[in-house]
């Protein structure tokens, strides 16, 4: 029984190091030349390799990221549970980040970062954090804590998500009729979707119309939800007021696409949330030690929702 640590190896030597100390009957691997094949229980791994079909008795594939949309999971034997990554790092950082791009939109930082490059003194209007309407897609483990992040600012504060929730303070909305009602009530629209054969495309023109005149845009998600081209024609139009964008597609951006330019948006390479390795390693330990126990792993993608 044998764990396959599939990435670099300086995240591979702390996860050794920290698997040893809390499962110290487990085998570690990082160089699949020195497994035998059959032995392997557990991988973790950003790609589904493509050779994963030799490893016939492996019963966990941990994905490194907290999105899976990276695996193609239709190549993933039934059998195999696939995990995502759960870790407070991960939650932190987005929390920092999604705090971050929201007070850089509501407080107008495009607009004078631009103005600072022509040298131009002059104040722009500030709406109050209490008429600036925030709505946050998708109520799963980010998007959640970003809400009570931001509950502190004053922001009336709302939320969209596939089945109903309710959180306090938070006025929620879900499914197909629960997203035209919340985008007709988002000044800063926030994107924490997974990317799924549902959400692949869904910030296209006809979204973005729905959103009141000078609102804004934070994706966070992944870049294949949103029709940059149309974000551009909102932008242009002077419908959207500004955007900013940790994930693209293609990612990297291309260096002459229109978007690097653009006065009102900010774009970060897919930064906003990094796996810490620490943190991590102890929750796919804690995984390990639960599906011995029988219990279903922290994380687990339902693969007929697809996240
Ligand atoms: P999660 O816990 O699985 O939550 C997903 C949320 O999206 C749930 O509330 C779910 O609704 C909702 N949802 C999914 N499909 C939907 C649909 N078709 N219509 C409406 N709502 C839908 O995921 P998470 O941990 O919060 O992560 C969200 C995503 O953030 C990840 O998948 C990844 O793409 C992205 N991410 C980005 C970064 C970065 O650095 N940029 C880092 C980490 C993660 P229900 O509650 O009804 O199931
Ligand atoms: C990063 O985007 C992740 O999925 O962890």
């Amino acid at each position: 029984m044998t764990f396959l640590f599939n990435s670099d190896a300086t995240r591979g030597a702390i996860f050794r190091e920290v698997l040893a100390r809390e499962i110290p009957d487990l085998p570690f691997e990082i160089d699949p030349a020195q497994v035998d094949a059959d032995e392997v229980r557990y991988m973790i791994t950003w790609l589904v390799p493509p050779d994963l079909g030799a490893y016939r008795n492996i019963e966990i594939l941990f994905s490194i990221g907290a999105g899976i949309d990276q695996f193609n999971a239709a190549s993933v034997p039934a059998s195999v549970k696939i995990v995502r990554m759960v870790e407070d790092g991960i939650v932190r950082m987005m929390q920092e980040y999604v705090a971050l791009a929201v007070l850089a939109l509501h407080r107008s930082w495009t607009v004078y970062l631009d103005q600072q490059r022509q040298q131009l003194w002059r104040a722009i209007p500030q709406p109050q954090a209490h008429v600036r309407r925030i709505g946050v897609l998708g109520l799963g483990l980010l998007g959640r804590a970003v809400l009570e992040r931001l509950k502190p600012f004053g922001f009336p504060l709302s939320g969209w998500s596939r089945s109903r929730h309710a959180i306090d303070g938070v006025t929620t909305y879900h499914g197909a009729d629960g997203l035209d009602a919340i985008l007709a009530v988002t000044d800063i629209l926030v994107c924490l979707l997974p990317l799924t054969e549902e959400t692949r495309g869904l910030l296209n023109a006809e979204l973005l119309a729905k959103l009141p005149r000078g609102a804004s845009l934070v994706q966070t998600g992944r870049g294949a939800q949103l029709e940059q081209a149309a974000l551009l024609g909102a932008l242009d139009s002077g419908h959207l007021a500004g955007a900013v964008l940790d994930v693209t597609d293609p990612e990297p951006l291309p260096t002459d696409h229109p978007l690097w330019r653009h006065p009102r948006v900010l774009i970060t390479p897919h930064v906003a949330s990094v796996t810490q390795p620490e943190a991590a390693a102890l929750a796919v330990a804690a995984n390990i030690k639960r599906h011995r126990a029988g219990l279903d792993p922290v994380g687990l993608v339902d693969r007929s929702r697809g996240y």
